[in-house]
């Protein structure tokens, strides 16, 4: 039973807390997962947010959730549990010693969340510390950017370790938080018929591809100066592939799970030099459609000529060790792209030997895909023989296990779910510092050799699924990027 809690967002007034934090707990109350006595600070940094907050954070959450979500009555009995304070993270004057107050007569268990630029996270520990606000039961939630290479994730994480344990330190990436990414555990661990098809024997290779049909809403600055490869890859792409390829932890705590996470991290093939030629694609877009909008290019959206920020990659890694040895992980995220989705795809072997004539079709290998956005499915890809037809025709089906159908109220909130994970101290969904570091260790040389002219991005349309190059990664293998619907299609049209 989850007990009360006070919780502290810095950057309260920000665009996180109103777009994801907010509505989150406010579905965690309309489930009744918020129990009562919960009280959540919004900190502002501008008096003049402190006496609009109520009437920006409502705003925002008729904005952010839909129709069927949205209750007038409810959300305003939410917000009786919301309270604005003012409060400048970077000056230790007496507005922290009023949050103090504020706090210790508060709830036992305390969560601080910084919404917050990475450059404050130091003197905003520091803060709580002279406050005396950070108990043995106070845990503190931060956002990515860990870092911008190596040495700053590392310069960031010292800084919260001077306040914080490291099992009080819940580092955050939603992707964790979807359902359908724990359920990949759940399929993987509890499944036999898995369990004994995951592996460089049966399966062929892995796709790991999330993509975006946005541009920079409104994050130029951030987003140029980090590019795809960091603000991506780094952390979301390669936490899926360490759920992807770990082994099975021995028990479902925090410490095993990450244990594990942190050895496929460990046994990423380096790509460096030359080897980012063969197995980097970098990417940006120009002017192009997307849903039947046209949409400028990077650079005028930009308003710079000059960046080579990339905001599109396709990555061929490989990880060495038993159960994935010469298994390719292809890995591609991208913004502007043709759709939005995001999905990884198992693809196993191809049968050892067909007995169909040609006449019958060609036969496709069967494939897993998990589809995380837009909607959350699991589906599996096999080969059936087309029923309606009197001749033998072999035409490629889905198995479907769609949540929305399954589960008729289900909601996808990752950060409602990671919210309520740090208030009961549970951080099996997040990232341990050296899982972060091992994932910088493995992108730095990448991104050093991207340094070079020949690495600058190449162009590719707004509303394309990235350059012809993404494309000749996988061609160069026998191989091609999955896209559900066009092989669902083909089984169809083949079959009328
Ligand atoms: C964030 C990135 O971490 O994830 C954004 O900074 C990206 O650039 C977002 O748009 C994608 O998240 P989701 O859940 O919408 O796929």
């Amino acid at each position: 039973m989850l007990k009360a809690f006070d919780f502290v967002i810095f950057g309260g007034a920000g665009d996180l807390a109103l777009r994801k934090l907010l509505p989150g707990l406010y579905r965690a109350y309309c489930n009744g997962e918020l129990p009562s006595g919960v009280r959540i600070l919004g900190v502002c940094r501008r008096e003049k947010q402190v006496t609009e907050y109520q009437d920006n954070i409502r705003a925002a959450a008729q904005e952010h959730l839909s129709a069927d979500e949205f209750d007038a009555e409810k959300w305003q009995a939410f917000s009786q549990c919301v309270h604005p304070i003012y409060l400048n993270i970077e000056e230790r004057d007496k507005w922290w010693d009023a949050l103090a107050e504020l706090l210790n007569a508060g709830n036992e268990q305390r969560v601080f969340y910084l919404a917050t630029p990475p450059g404050v996270f130091g003197i905003c520990c520091k803060h709580l510390s002279e406050t005396g606000l950070i108990t043995e039961t106070s845990r503190v939630v931060v956002e990515k950017p860990l870092g911008y290479d190596l040495q700053s994730a590392e310069e960031i994480n010292s800084q919260i370790a001077e306040y914080f344990e490291e099992r009080n330190i819940f580092r955050i990436d939603h992707y964790l938080g979807k359902e359908t990414v724990q359920n990949l555990l759940a399929l993987r661990f509890t499944n036999s018929i898995f369990e004994n098809l995951w592996d460089a024997k049966s399966i062929d290779h892995v796709q790991i591809s999330i993509s975006e049909t946005v541009g920079l809403e409104g994050r130029a600055s951030f987003y140029d100066d980090a590019g795809a490869l960091r603000d991506m890859v780094q952390n979301h792409l390669l936490q899926l592939l360490c759920l992807v390829a770990m082994e099975s932890p021995n028990k479902l705590t925090a410490d095993s799970i990450r244990a594990e996470k942190l050895k496929v991290l460990e046994s990423l093939r380096p790509l460096e030099g030359d080897a980012v030629k063969w197995h980097t694609v970098r990417g940006q877009y120009v002017a192009g459609e997307v849903d039947g909008k046209q949409v400028p290019g990077y650079l005028e959206e930009l308003g710079n000529d000059k960046s080579t920020t990339e905001t599109f990659v396709a990555i061929r890694a490989h990880i060495d060790n038993w159960r994935w040895a010469d298994v390719p992980f292809y890995l591609r995220t991208g913004k502007r792209m043709k759709r939005r989705a995001a999905e990884i795809v198992i693809q196993y072997k191809d049968v050892s030997h067909n007995v169909y004539p040609d006449a019958a079709g060609t036969l496709e290998p069967n494939r897993l895909v998990i589809r995380l956005q837009p909607e959350e499915s699991i589906q599996i890809i096999v080969t059936s023989k087309n029923l309606e037809k009197h001749e033998t025709e072999l035409v490629p089906v889905a198995l479907n296990l769609n949540f929305a159908d399954t589960y008729k109220h289900f909601v996808s909130d990752a950060y409602k779910r990671l919210m309520l994970d740090a208030a009961a101290d549970d951080p099996s969904l997040f990232i341990h510092r050296n899982e972060v570091a091992a994932a910088w260790r493995w992108i730095d040389p990448i991104i050093e050799a991207w340094q070079k002219p020949e690495h600058r991005p190449l162009p590719y349309a707004a509303g394309s699924w990235g350059p012809d190059a993404a494309h000749e990664l996988l061609i160069g293998d026998k191989r091609s990027w999955f896209i559900i619907d066009e092989l669902l299609e083909r089984g169809k049209s083949d079959g009328n």
